[in-house]
């Protein structure tokens, strides 16, 4: 199987780190979230296909240098297509059936057992599904017998919400669906094509456990926790010369000798921690500099920020650049 990767997102529920780098290129727990997706496909898939769009030169670059266990192909809309859009645009090539990921979730999930359960009850879609309490910010499905969907509705007033049972975007589609989008314009896939596949059998598939959209700042952290969690931040422990419990995971050429750690904590490339300051639950990302005694608690980083001796930055969200 193929696999198709929506990534053309333009963040803006993360900005402004987003104004510099696309959502999908943020570490969490020591690598981008697209790597993070990417680790659920079994490793006998063929090849990924990308659809970019906004920021899709860093996202070629970052994949060229970061290579994974798959071939990657990218495919860039000149204008933001929206998922269904982005889908026709990328998946000419793709298998019969393949996987599409969304390129900002965290799960647990085995694809290839949903890939199965796929082809048992010969469905057109099969979508993994995730209870939530708030299904509002969300795609909501209603179940029928054997998890059949029977009705899809995207973000709905929760007047209209059919059950807390969410679209966890990771889904396994027969080919023929992308015959149902239109070509040459902007689609929503859950919008406007969903609702008229259901009828060909789409199925539920429940995860049992966790999952996240890590597309807000909250959400994001998160995320990071879950994933941390889950023992996917590798090592975790503090860098040489800190102190702390972690866990932290480190990137290549990140220092932190004499800083303090907290829990839930990556430091991207080449970020600096001085001595004396303290960084608890957050994201610093690449050449991010905490000077002395300063304290960074809840917050996302973006490149190069410098948070200044002795400061404190609490439940921010700073964009490149930035000086705090
Ligand atoms: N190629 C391309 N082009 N990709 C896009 C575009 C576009 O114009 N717009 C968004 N994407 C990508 C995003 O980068 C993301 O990976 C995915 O499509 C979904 O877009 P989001 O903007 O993150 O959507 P959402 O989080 O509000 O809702 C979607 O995800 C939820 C689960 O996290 C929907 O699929 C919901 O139904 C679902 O519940
Ligand atoms: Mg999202």
């Amino acid at each position: 199987m193929k696999a198709l990767v929506l990534i053309g997102g333009f963040g803006t529920r993360l900005r402004p780190v987003t104004y510099a780098v696309p959502k999908q290129l943020i570490p969490l727990a020591g690598q981008p979230m697209l790597y993070h997706v990417l680790d659920l496909l079994p490793s006998d898939v063929e090849e990924v296909v990308l659809a970019t769009g906004y920021k899709a030169e860093l996202i070629d670059a970052y994949v060229r240098a970061h290579p994974t266990r798959f071939p990657v192909r990218t495919v860039a809309e000149t204008e933001p297509l929206g998922t269904g859009g982005g889908m026709k645009n990328a998946g000419g090539a793709m298998s019969d059936p393949f996987y599409l990921l969304n390129s900002d979730v965290i799960a647990q999930v085995d694809l290839a057992a949903m890939a199965r359960a796929h082809a048992a009850k010969r469905a057109l879609g099969t979508m993994a599904l995730f209870e939530v309490d708030d299904p509002r910010p969300y795609g909501v499905a209603a179940l029928g017998p054997e998890d059949r969907i029977t009705a899809f509705v995207e973000k709905p007033e929760p007047k209209d919400a059919p059950s807390r049972w969410i679209n966890a975007g990771l889904s396994v589609w027969d080919r023929s669906v992308l015959d149902a989008i239109p070509p040459g314009r902007a689609v929503s896939f859950e919008r406007e094509t969903m609702g008229g596949l259901l009828a060909r059998g789409v199925f539920g598939y429940r995860l049992p456990s966790f999952w996240d959209d890590a597309g807000t700042p909250e959400r994001l952290l998160h995320a990071q926790q879950l994933l941390f969690d889950a023992g996917r931040g590798g090592a975790g422990g503090v860098p040489p010369g800190a102190l702390g419990s972690g866990p932290v995971a480190a990137m290549p050429g990140a220092s932190a000798r004499g800083a303090s750690f907290g829990r839930y904590v990556t430091l991207g490339p080449n970020v600096i921690v001085e001595p004396g300051a303290h960084v608890d639950n957050s994201i610093l990302m690449d050449g991010a500099v905490v000077e002395r005694e300063a304290t960074v608690v809840g917050s996302l980083l973006g490149p190069k920020v410098r948070v200044g001796a002795g400061h404190r930055v609490q439940g921010q969200v700073l964009g490149e650049g930035a000086v705090a």
